[in-house]
């Protein structure tokens, strides 16, 4: 048996350019080698969203549409929703148990989003607790590696250390997962800074052609080229970081040179990034497209997915139970 690979993403909005290229080619790889489990963690979102819930049916949707439009490929992988297996919930509650509250406190994304997120009340138990809840994500599939972020690591180094004490406390019931870290590259959003939902500056998986050529129109460039004749530099410029990433070497070679020069003009320029990104990302609206038009075809893929998971979960808690006698 191949090793076992999870990880999970929150249902908080519209996947962008960003995730893609961090987080979801880095999944479809693991694909090829690995027994992946990818889930949408629903319950998560409420930590942040607990007041205001509309939305995360309808982003849960349109997650998995992404996944499945990118790449991620369910006769492979087991894909599902997080609320649907229980007992996420269950070890969450177990495992709450034995958490010393000073390692959730001294958790610093925990802190950093606090301090981050001023809109809302976040001194709630549940958001506290959101990196208990995500190690009985992890720790009931007993995976080996967890794909995350770097932002991420303070999670999972807490999700070791409550298995270690689990298994001190009780017995051994889980291994170590390790973190399989994404490398993410730079990606910057229209307005230059870091790409990111929060500062609306996104293009989005499931932006139209149109809308992806119109954000480009707008995007800013190197700030010290205001005339086409004025020479530009690349170095400083977001929408040759777009180039970097996305176009051929050779493409790459000749815009710095142009650029450099004043040969090339920044219309020009964008309308090459446009074309790129249009080409990588056609493929996936095809079958945006075909998934939004038919639900039950979705509706299989996480049912399939709950009954997968659901399984060896059952088998966890099985070893849970009798480990703390219960
Ligand atoms: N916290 C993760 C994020 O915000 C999402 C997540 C929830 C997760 N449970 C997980 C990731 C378990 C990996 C494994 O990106
Ligand atoms: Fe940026 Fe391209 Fe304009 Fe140079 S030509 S400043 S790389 S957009």
């Amino acid at each position: 048996m191949s090793n076992r690979v999870l990880s999970g993403m929150q249902p908080s909005g519209h996947l962008h350019l960003g995730n893609l290229l961090g987080a979801l080619d880095n999944w479809k790889a693991l694909q090829d080698q690995y027994q992946c489990f990818f889930f949408v963690a629903d319950w998560h979102a409420l930590s942040t969203n607990y007041a205001d819930t509309s939305r995360i049916k309808e982003y849960t949707q349109s997650l998995l549409i992404d996944w499945l439009a990118t790449g991620i490929d369910p006769t492979r992988s087991t894909v599902f929703v997080q609320s649907s297996v229980p007992d996420h919930a269950i070890l969450h509650l177990l495992l709450s148990m034995i958490v010393p509250v000073p390692w959730l406190e001294r958790n610093p994304t925990y802190k950093e989003k606090q301090e981050e997120i001023t809109e809302k009340d976040l001194t709630t138990y549940g958001f506290l607790g959101y990196p208990v809840l995500q190690a009985a994500d992890i720790l009931l599939y007993k995976p080996d590696f967890v794909p995350v972020g770097k932002d991420q690591l303070p999670h999972l180094e807490l999700t070791r250390e409550l298995a270690r004490r689990f298994n001190n406390l009780y017995q051994p019931v889980f291994p170590e997962p390790k973190e399989h870290l994404t490398r993410f590259p730079k990606v910057t959003g229209t307005d230059g800074r870091k790409m990111s939902k929060s500062y609306h500056n996104t293009i989005n998986l499931s932006d139209s052609e149109p809308e992806i050529r119109q954000k480009l129109k707008t995007m800013v460039t190197d700030p010290a080229r205001v005339r086409r004749t004025d020479k530009g530099n690349p170095d400083v410029c977001p929408v040759y970081d777009f180039h970097k990433i996305l176009s051929p070497r050779a493409v790459q070679e000749q815009v710095n040179q142009d650029c450099r020069a004043a040969a090339i003009g920044c219309i020009d320029c964008k309308k090459l990034v446009a074309d790129v990104m249009v080409e990588r990302l056609a493929p996936s609206w095809e079958v945006r497209t075909e998934l939004t038009a038919k639900p039950d075809y979705l509706d299989n893929i996480i049912q399939e997915g709950r009954d997968k998971a659901s399984t060896i979960a059952h088998e966890t808690m099985q070893d849970v139970k009798e480990a703390m006698k219960i």
